[in-house]
């Protein structure tokens, strides 16, 4: 038998004034997991996630939570009674009410136990001892934790969150988001949550699925997504990525960097062979020569530093390469820093390079 999702959405779309925003999407989330909904500003996000909510209708397709249809096939069970919780970058707190009835104010509970939920869920979200504060008594990261005890009290089946962190600087939100995930965790809730940024959704997710001008591209863990990209702008939207171009001849390619196997490609296709800058190994230049083709990094090429930036934990160096004169980004360890104008050999391992068609 196989588990039901707590969340399943199944062919929804919609559009606006004839253009369609959400084309076809699908996707289910099991309860505990979270599922991060990921791409760039305008693809189509926010505006599933609200359909999911209830606040805005389907063009089509169905929306299940726990089994039971809650939209769609003439279905249109109110935002209230969906058992869904939300969470948003605005996630205002009522100014009036303390952080004990902000995150009471949803329970249909008597007194009683709702106390006793709001005091294990303030627990939770370390914030015991600020029970009786009100908002403006808190930092912006309190707030968060608030906001997210007050989703979380009536015990929705599925948290919806768009963009929640965005509001928080970048050493909080580490954090912050490291809590909220062992306490969305802890509850066994099923978690939608959009993203723009990629290392947010690496960082949170068990499941990504990438989303580009509405549809649903790649769905997959976050591993299988960075290192198995389907196509060149799923590579990229992770990472710098380097492009070396090719031509398929005998499902090989011919490059400066030696021959990549490109199976099942047809003669004459060019090619993009795309790597990530932390992918590059470089070397040093001995009077006009480099280091050894190896399997694993074929033939290195040559090229001269452009630009190099110190940035802490490592250095990224631009090559332009003699063969030419194509730009390179490497990533390398910051304990070196080359100057501009040094020639220098360049490798790429051969193990992490996408082969994909050539972009138009
Ligand atoms: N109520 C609306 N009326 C018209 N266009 C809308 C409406 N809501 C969203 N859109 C448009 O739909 C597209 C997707 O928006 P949205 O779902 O908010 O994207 P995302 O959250 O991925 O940034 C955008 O082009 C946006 O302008
Ligand atoms: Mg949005």
């Amino acid at each position: 038998m196989t588990a039901t999702p707590r969340l399943e959405i199944s062919h929804i779309a919609k559009s606006f004034g004839g253009q369609k925003v959400v084309d076809d999407v699908s996707l289910s989330v099991m309860p505990g997991q979270v599922t991060c909904l990921l791409g760039p500003s305008g693809c189509g996000k926010s505006t599933t996630l609200r359909m999911i909510a209830g606040v805005e209708s389907p063009d089509a397709g169905q929306i299940h939570v726990d089994g039971q249809l809650i939209c769609g096939d003439g279905r249109d069970v109110p935002p209230e009674s969906r058992s869904i919780g939300l969470m948003f970058q605005d996630f205002a707190l009522f100014p009036h009410l303390s952080v004990a009835q902000n995150v009471a104010f949803g329970l249909k509970l008597d007194r009683r136990a709702a106390r006793a939920r709001v005091e294990e869920l303030l627990g939770k979200v370390g914030m015991g001892r600020h029970i009786d504060r009100f908002p403006h008594e808190l930092s912006g990261g309190e707030q968060q934790r608030v906001a997210l005890a007050r989703a979380l009290a009536p015990r929705p089946k599925v948290m919806l969150m768009d963009e929640p962190f965005s509001g928080l600087d970048d050493r909080l939100r580490d954090d912050i988001r490291d809590e909220t995930l062992d306490v969305l965790k802890a509850e066994g809730t099923a978690v939608l949550l959009v993203t723009h940024e990629p290392g947010e959704a690496m960082r949170m997710a068990d499941e990504i699925a990438l989303m580009r001008d509405g549809r649903i591209v790649q769905r997959g863990a976050p591993y299988n997504i960075y290192n198995t990209p389907v196509d060149r702008k799923a590579a990229a939207f992770f990472s710098d990525i380097n492009v070396i171009r090719g031509e398929v001849r005998g499902a090989l390619t011919d490059t400066p960097f030696g021959q990549f196997l490109a199976p099942g490609v047809p003669d004459g296709t060019a090619v993009d062979i795309c790597i990530r800058p932390q992918h590059l190994k470089i070397d040093f230049d001995r009077a006009g020569r480099g280091p050894n083709p190896t399997p694993m990094e074929g033939t290195p090429a040559r090229g001269v530093v452009q630009r190099a930036r110190f940035m802490g934990s490592e250095s990224l160096v631009e090559f332009r390469m003699d063969y030419d004169g194509t730009i390179l980004r490497a990533q390398i360890p910051s304990v070196f820093l080359p100057k501009p104008g040094t020639p220098l050999w360049i490798m790429i391992r051969r193990d992490r390079c996408f082969v994909f068609p050539a972009a138009a």
